[in-house]
C-alpha cells in the first residue's frame, strides 16, 4: 500500500457500518489471473462516455450510476423492487426499472451489483442475471460486484486474489455467481470486502446501543481478528473506472489499505466506550489484501475510519 492516500479520522468521512463485521467461510476454487489494464481507449475518468446498464441497483448501484451520469453517462438501472428504496439511500439520477429484468438497446459497460441473498438464506437469483446479460451483450464491458467472503481462513493473514477460499455451501453459491462471468471477453469481478458509509448502520446501531444500556457486546468469532472494510464511495469510484475500462480484467480484491480489528471496529462505531467479547465460534480470521489493486491507485485518498491502524 506504499504511497496510498488516506483520508484520516476527523476528515468529516461518514462512519456508518454495514453488517455485523463477520466474513463467512468461501470454498476452494481455480481462479483467474488478474491481468494488467487493458490499454484500450477507455480512460480512468469514463472519457468515452457510453450507455451503462446497471443490474440490482441498490446503493452502490445508483452511487455508482450518479458518477456516470455526472461523466456523462446514459445510465438504465433495473432492481427487483425501486419502490422500496430507504429514505437514506441515494436516489438514481438515472431511470431504474423494476424487475429482474435486463433493459432492452445496447450497452457499452454493465454493473451487475445485485445483492445474491446467499448469506441470508436466499437466492436471488443472481448467476442466472449474470449469465442472461452475458447472452444478451456478448462483448460488452461487464463488471460484477462480488464478494470477499468467499475467503476462507489465512490464521490472520493476508488474502490475496489466489488466497483460500471456503468450501461451505454459502461460499460455493457465491463463487459460482463469480463463475458465471468467466470466459467473458471483458469482465471485471470487484471482490468488495465490508462496506461502510452513511447507509450501514447495522453494527453502528447495536454498539451504540450496547453502549447506551452499559452491557458488553458480543460478537461472532474472536473479536481481535483483523477487519478489512471499504468505504461505498470508494467502491463507487472504483467501479465507475472499472466500467469505462480500467483496472483490467479478471479477478480483483476491492479493500482500502487500513484495517482494524473486528474489536476496534465495533468500539469505533459505539463512538466511546464499549467492551466487545466474541461468542467463542471459529470465523475466518484473515485481512483482505488488494496490493493488485492498491497498486494501480498509488495517489488515491482512501476514507478511512477512525482507530489504531493494522497495516503492515
Ligand atoms: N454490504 C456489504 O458489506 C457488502 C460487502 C461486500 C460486497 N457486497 C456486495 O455489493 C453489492 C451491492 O451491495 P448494495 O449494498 O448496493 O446492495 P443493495 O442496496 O441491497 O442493492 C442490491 C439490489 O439488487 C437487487 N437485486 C437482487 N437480486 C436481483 C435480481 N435478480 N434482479 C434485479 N435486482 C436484484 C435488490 O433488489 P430489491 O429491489 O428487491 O431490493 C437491490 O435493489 C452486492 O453484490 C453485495 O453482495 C456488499
Amino acid at each position: 500500500m506504499s504511497g496510498s492516500g488516506v483520508r484520516g479520522p476527523g476528515s468529516g468521512v461518514p462512519v456508518g457500518i454495514v453488517g455485523d463485521g463477520v466474513e463467512d467461510r468461501g470454498e476452494v476454487g481455480d481462479l483467474q489471473p488478474h491481468q494488467t489494464p487493458d490499454p484500450g481507449p477507455r480512460t480512468s475518468d469514463g472519457g468515452r462516455p457510453g450507455r451503462c446498464l446497471i443490474l440490482g441497483c441498490g446503493v452502490v448501484g445508483a452511487l455508482v450510476g450518479n458518477r456516470l451520469v455526472d461523466r456523462g453517462w446514459t445510465v438504465v438501472g433495473s432492481r427487483r423492487r425501486p419502490w422500496a428504496r430507504e429514505s437514506g439511500d441515494p436516489c438514481p439520477a438515472f431511470p431504474v426499472l423494476a424487475g429482474s429484468v435486463l433493459p432492452v438497446g445496447p450497452a457499452d459497460a454493465i454493473l451487475v451489483a445485485a445483492n445474491p441473498g446467499i448469506r441470508r438464506g436466499r437466492d436471488n437469483g443472481v448467476a442466472a442475471l449474470v449469465t442472461a446479460a452475458r447472452h444478451r451483450w456478448p462483448t460488452t464491458r461487464l463488471v460484477l460486484v462480488s464478494t470477499t467472503s468467499l475467503y476462507g481462513d489465512a490464521e490472520g493473514g493476508g488474502v490475496a486474489e489466489d488466497g483460500p477460499l471456503g468450501q461451505d455451501p454459502e461460499s460455493l453459491a457465491l463463487r459460482a455467481i463469480e463463475r458465471a462471468v468467466e470466459g467473458h471477453v471483458d469482465a471485471l469481478v470487484l471482490r468488495a470486502t465490508a462496506l461502510v458509509g452513511p447507509t450501514r448502520t447495522f453494527a453502528r446501531t447495536r454498539a451504540r446501543a450496547a453502549r447506551l444500556a452499559g452491557t458488553p457486546l458480543t460478537i461472532k468469532g474472536d473479536p481481535d481478528r483483523p477487519f478489512s472494510y471499504l468505504h461505498d464511495d470508494d467502491l463507487a469510484d472504483l467501479a465507475a473506472d472499472a466500467l469505462g475500462g480500467d483496472l483490467g480484467t479478471g479477478i480483483l480484491n476491492a479493500a482500502c489499505p487500513h484495517r482494524l480489528t473486528v474489536r476496534a471496529y465495533y468500539q469505533q462505531a459505539a463512538e466511546g466506550p464499549l467492551e466487545v467479547l466474541g461468542d467463542g465460534s471459529n470465523q475466518p480470521r484473515r485481512w483482505i489484501d488488494a496490493g493488485r489493486l492498491w497498486a494501480q491507485r498509488p495517489a488515491y485518498s482512501w476514507r478511512v475510519l477512525d482507530g489504531p491502524t493494522r497495516e503492515g
